[in-house]
Formats: structure tokens, C-alpha cells, sequence
């Protein structure tokens, strides 16, 4: 070893020892006579003085020589700092280390990112990427890959400790269908075939409880290509699950479990348990999304059959037409929105392919006021008032459109309110599932149904006569996990029964061709005595992202892609050479 310590670990237990600690230069201050350093490893930051009489002139003279990013080793001896001097924002801060040896073991160029710099002095994040051996020696960066460490450790001690058995699943596959586009690696053996990179494991796993396996878990690497976004990533990382002989109550309570533990260790938050549940069909009618964020209130309310007691045109025709008047009661949101406020909120939503947004405010005698209160009656909109619980101040935003147009609305609109307003406590954490999902969802324009999760997923046992009747209204046993407002997990009960299977297949305009190419092998697997299972996969880049109360997925991972899915660093996707080419017969046409 070429130290006895680590920076982060000294302190006033160490005075009077020699040490040998090695790292970079975070910083410097020349004091004319001699030198003060903040040198800096994995563990901390600690202040070394090349000062007379500890340091010799000649130590002096080599220490001026250190620059930012500069790597030395130091031996010296661990002193108090004098009074005044101690750093109470520093572990370390109490002592110095009063330098007697300086051997520099390298040097560096001036670094473009400063891993010492403060969040709002950093570069742009394309440097940051670009250079992102510099970015991941800041301490955040470094704070969150060890959360992450933590957090998947976590994980894997409590799958090992209910006996769950981490098997690996490959990377170079068939197709799986999560619904996303592939990654395909095109084979040489045999020209013209592809494998696709997993977008989950989620057919091996299946495999693995029919195989009898029980209960497996994996920390599961995914491929993607879909559109990215500030939570999404091409290659993401998935705790990946499954059991045996249970129902959707016994994977949530596996789940619950976890929460708890980690939001305990982590967070030092005690989760009640269970944790608590809605169903689909509420999240919708309460918050307009599947993935609500529960920090807060701000429901929303259904006024569609007070509307047409208006006479106000675009709520009649809404509701005419067969859409829905909707709203959220913003409290005392009339201080924090005034009319240019509200104007904004207007392009917000219309942003959002809203025609618009009438409103309400709440004036001091508790009548309700706005540009279209003369399309109302006094009687009508002391209804309203009633319904919508209006007190002095309080400003009520509608949305009226077909039922999907007023979910994203009050779902954005609530979710902007919420932070403008800071209803919520930004380090407050909510755990909660969203339950019984739809079994499909129907394309507007071509009326064909797709699996809302994929099409291995089981129908509530109630529902299955549906799959013929009414699809629309079947519900599926399935499960997300939300975490403040992000879908931080989801998964299923499977099918293992052919017939029901062959059913959801045909309804999805998969034919026995199609599926047998497909995912035949799971078929065939199904026919050999397959338990009743089904699991599910925690998003963990997510898990590290809200834990560490992060903005961007990208801050979460190591070497991340940008939006535009490349890695700035290694400049992939990167073209190859005519020769690869010609082995795995392939023509570049662009
Ligand atoms: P699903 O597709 O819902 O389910 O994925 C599970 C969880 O993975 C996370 N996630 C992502 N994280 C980062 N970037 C992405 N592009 C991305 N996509 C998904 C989310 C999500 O909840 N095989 C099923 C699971 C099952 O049924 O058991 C599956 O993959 O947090
Ligand atoms: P208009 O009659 O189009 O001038 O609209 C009157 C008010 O209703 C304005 O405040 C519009 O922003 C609002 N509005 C129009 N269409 C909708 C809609 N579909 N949902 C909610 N508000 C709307």
C-alpha cells in the first residue's frame, strides 16, 4: 500500500500519528511562506500544510509546484488546527496534516471540470459527459454511485435472505415484448440473422418457473430504443423477479418489504405496511395518471353533470358530445396566479392539445367569478361552489374534453400547480401501488388492442369473460409501484393457462404463426406443467434517482447516454470498418 490512510478518515484521534495519505489536489492557497492543500480521495477532503518548520525549505519549494488535479503521496504528522481554524463543514476539519514528505506521483492538465467546482460553477453537461472521468471525482457523483451501491446491495440481501436464487438470463436473445423498439446485433454465423438485445428477461424468467426454479431474482441489465427522456435511458438496469405459486398480494408484500427496509437505511423513513393501494380506474378519476403523485392533495373533481346546467357553450358541447367537465380546486391559488398567471396556465394546457382553460376564482363572499360566470346562474354556480368546496381565494381550473384529453390536462396542471405552490416538502418520499391495470389499450385511429403491459399478462379472474365481451373494460392483475409520482416498478401474475392465452393473442392480432415464431418457445414451455407465477421489475436507475433526489437518470449512472443516445466519452454508436461489415453481411444504405 502506498498510504497508511485515507483522507476522509482523520481526526482528532489521529493528532500526533504519521500518516501517509495519497490523492488529488482539490485546491491550494499559497500563503507566501508556505502552502496549504486540500487533498482529496474517494473517502474525504483534508487539509495538508506545507508550512516551516514541519515542511523544509526544499518540501516548500517542491509543493508550489502542485496545480489542480495534481496526484501526490504526503507523509507528515496529524496536528490540531490552530483555534479559529478548525472547518466545522469538514469531517477532518478539526485537524491538518503538517506535511514532511511530498512525493508527486502525477501530474495532470488543467482539468475542464473542475471536480472540486459547486453545482451552479459546473460546465455544461456535454463536457461534463464528454470528460466524465473528471465529473465522477466530484463528491456528489461519487455520493450517488455509492447510494446506488448501497441501494442494489440492499436489494440483493434481502432477495437472498427469502430465499429468492439470482440466475443470469442472456443478452443475446430473441425478441422480448415490452413494446419498445429493439437493439439488434446483427450474427456472422448466420448472415441476415439478428439477436435482439433483452428489453427485459422477461421470457427467461418465466422459463425459470416452469423450469421449477421458484424464486428468482437478477439485476438485470435492459435495451431499449425508444425516445429518451429525463428518466428514461436506452440501457437501464432492472431488479428483475419472479415466483412461484402466488398471487399479486405476494409479490406486492415481497416489494412492501423491500420499501420499508431501504427507505429505512436510507431515508430514515418508517413505512407503514402495506403500503397503500388504488386501482387503475381511481388513480384516473382522482388524479388523471397511473403513476400519481400522492405528496400531495389537489384531486380532481367531476362537475361533467352540473356543466350542462350552464349556459356556457364549449362545457354543453363537451358534454353533449359525450366528454367530461373536469377540475382541480388550486387553494388560495388566486395569491400565487393572478390573470397573466392564469393566461399562462392557458398556453400550458394548450400546449398540451387543450382548446382551452375556463376558470373560477373564489371571491371574498364566496361567490364564484370569472370572464364566463354571465353564462352561469347564481343558483348553478353556487353548485358548483358547493361541489368543488370554493372558499375566499381559491381558483378553480377546468378541463373539458373526452375523458383521456381531461386526465393529461389535471394531471399536468396539478403536477405544475403542486411545485409552483410547493404543496409538498421536495425531501418528502411516498411509497404507494397502482393496482388492476387495464388489460389493453385500443388504438384510436386503427381500433386494433395492445397489451398495456405485455401479453403474458393475466386477466382478474372475473374479468376473463370480457376478453370476449368488452375488452376495454377487462383489468389485468398488475401492479406499479409509484414512488412520488414516478413509476418506479411494474409487473404481473402471468397467464399459464393455454386457452386464455391463445384468447389474449387473438384479441392482440397475434396469429398461431406469429406467436409460434415469436415466442414459441414459451408456448411450448407452458404445455410442460407450468406453475401459477408472475413477479415484477424495479426500475433501479429510478430507485437511485429518487432516493438521491435527483433531477436527471442521467446523474444516477455511471457512463449515461444523452438524449440523443450516445455516450460522449467513447463517441459511441461509432461507424465500423468495410472488413466487420462484410463478415456480418451487411450493406450500410445512408
Ligand atoms: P416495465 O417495462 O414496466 O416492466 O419495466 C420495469 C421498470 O423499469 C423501469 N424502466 C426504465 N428505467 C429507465 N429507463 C427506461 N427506458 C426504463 N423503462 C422501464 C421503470 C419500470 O417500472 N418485464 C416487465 C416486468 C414484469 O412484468 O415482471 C418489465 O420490464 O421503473
Ligand atoms: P371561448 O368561448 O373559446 O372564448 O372560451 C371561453 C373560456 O373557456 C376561455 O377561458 C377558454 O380558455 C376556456 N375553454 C375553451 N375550451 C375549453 C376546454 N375544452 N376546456 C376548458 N376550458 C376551455
Amino acid at each position: 500500500m502506498l498510504r497508511t490512510h485515507t483522507c476522509g478518515e482523520l481526526d482528532k484521534t489521529h493528532v500526533g500519528d504519521t500518516v501517509t495519505l495519497c490523492g488529488w489536489v482539490d485546491s491550494y492557497r499559497d500563503h507566501g511562506g508556505g502552502l496549504f492543500v486540500d487533498l482529496r480521495d474517494r473517502y474525504g477532503l483534508v487539509q495538508v500544510a506545507f508550512n516551516p518548520p514541519d515542511t523544509s525549505p526544499v518540501e516548500i519549494e517542491a509543493s508550489k509546484q502542485l496545480r489542480a488535479e495534481y496526484v501526490i503521496k504526503v507523509t507528515g504528522r496529524v496536528a490540531e488546527r490552530p483555534p479559529g481554524k478548525a472547518n466545522p463543514n469538514l469531517t477532518t476539519g478539526d485537524i491538518e496534516v503538517r506535511a514532511t514528505q511530498l512525493e508527486l506521483l502525477n501530474k495532470s492538465k488543467t482539468p475542464p471540470v473542475s471536480p472540486s467546482a459547486a453545482k451552479q460553477d459546473l460546465p455544461g453537461e456535454d463536457l461534463r459527459l464528454e470528460h466524465r472521468y473528471l465529473d465522477l471525482r466530484r463528491p456528489e457523483m461519487q455520493r450517488v454511485l455509492m447510494l446506488r451501491d448501497r441501494i442494489v446491495k440492499g436489494m440483493r440481501d434481502y432477495f437472498a435472505e427469502h430465499d429468492f436464487i439470482d440466475v443470469e438470463t442472456p443478452c443475446l436473445g430473441r425478441s422480448t415484448p415490452e413494446g419498445a423498439r429493439d437493439y439488434l446485433v446483427p450474427s456472422r454465423v448466420h448472415p441476415g440473422n439478428f439477436y435482439a438485445l433483452p428489453q427485459s428477461p422477461q421470457l427467461y424468467k418465466q422459463i425459470l418457473m416452469i423450469a421449477g426454479y421458484d424464486r428468482y431474482v437478477q439485476v438485470a441489465r435492459c435495451f431499449r430504443d425508444e425516445d429518451l427522456r429525463a428518466d428514461r435511458q436506452p440501457e437501464f438496469t432492472q431488479l428483475d423477479l419472479e415466483m412461484s405459486f402466488v398471487d399479486a398480494d405476494d409479490v406486492i408484500g415481497e416489494i412492501d418489504g423491500l420499501c420499508q427496509k431501504l427507505a429505512k437505511e436510507e431515508l430514515g423513513l418508517d413505512l407503514q405496511l402495506p403500503l397503500p393501494r388504488m386501482t387503475y380506474d381511481e388513480a384516473m378519476r382522482r388524479f388523471g395518471h397511473d403513476a400519481p403523485d400522492l405528496r400531495f392533495g389537489l384531486e380532481i373533481i367531476d362537475c361533467t353533470d352540473l356543466a350542462p346546467k350552464s349556459d356556457f357553450g364549449v362545457f354543453k358541447n363537451v358534454v353533449a358530445g359525450g366528454g367530461f367537465v373536469r377540475a382541480i380546486n388550486v387553494k388560495k391559488g388566486t395569491e400565487q396566479y393572478s390573470r397573466r398567471g392564469i393566461d399562462g396556465l392557458t398556453e400550458f394546457v394548450q400546449g398540451l392539445g387543450a382548446k382551452g382553460l375556463a376558470w373560477f376564482r373564489c371571491e371574498e363572499d364566496g361567490k364564484l367569478g370569472s370572464t364566463i360566470a354571465k353564462f352561469f346562474s347564481d343558483e348553478v354556480l353556487a353548485e358548483f361552489a358547493e361541489r368543488l368546496g370554493a372558499e375566499a381565494g381559491d381558483l378553480i381550473l377546468f378541463s373539458a374534453a373526452d375523458w383521456d384529453m381531461t386526465c393529461k390536462v389535471l394531471h399536468a396542471l396539478r403536477t405544475k400547480v403542486g411545485r409552483e405552490m410547493k404543496l409538498y416538502d421536495p425531501q418528502a418520499m411516498h411509497f404507494s401501488w397502482v393496482v388492476e391495470f387495464p388489460m389493453f389499450a385500443q388504438d384510436e385511429e386503427t381500433g386494433h388492442w395492445a397489451a398495456m403491459h405485455h401479453p403474458f399478462t393475466a386477466p382478474l379472474d372475473e374479468h376473463v369473460p370480457l376478453l370476449e365481451t368488452d375488452p376495454g373494460k377487462c383489468r389485468a392483475k398488475a401492479y406499479d409501484l409509484v414512488i412520488n409520482g414516478s413509476e418506479a416498478g411494474g409487473g404481473t401474475i402471468r397467464i399459464h393457462d393455454a386457452a386464455v392465452q391463445s384468447q389474449v393473442f387473438s384479441l392482440l392480432g397475434i396469429d398461431a404463426a406469429t406467436a409460434d415464431d415469436r415466442f414459441g418457445f414459451l408456448l411450448h414451455a407452458l404445455q410442460y406443467g407450468a406453475p401459477p407465477h408472475g413477479g415484477i421489475a424495479l426500475g433501479i436507475d429510478r430507485w437511485v434517482m429518487l432516493f438521491g433526489r435527483l433531477d436527471s437518470i442521467r446523474d444516477c449512472i455511471a457512463f449515461p447516454k444523452t438524449q440523443k443516445a450516445t455516450d460522449l466519452m467513447t463517441e459511441a454508436p461509432g461507424e465500423v470498418d468495410a472488413r466487420q461489415l462484410k463478415e456480418l453481411s451487411l450493406k450500410i444504405n445512408v
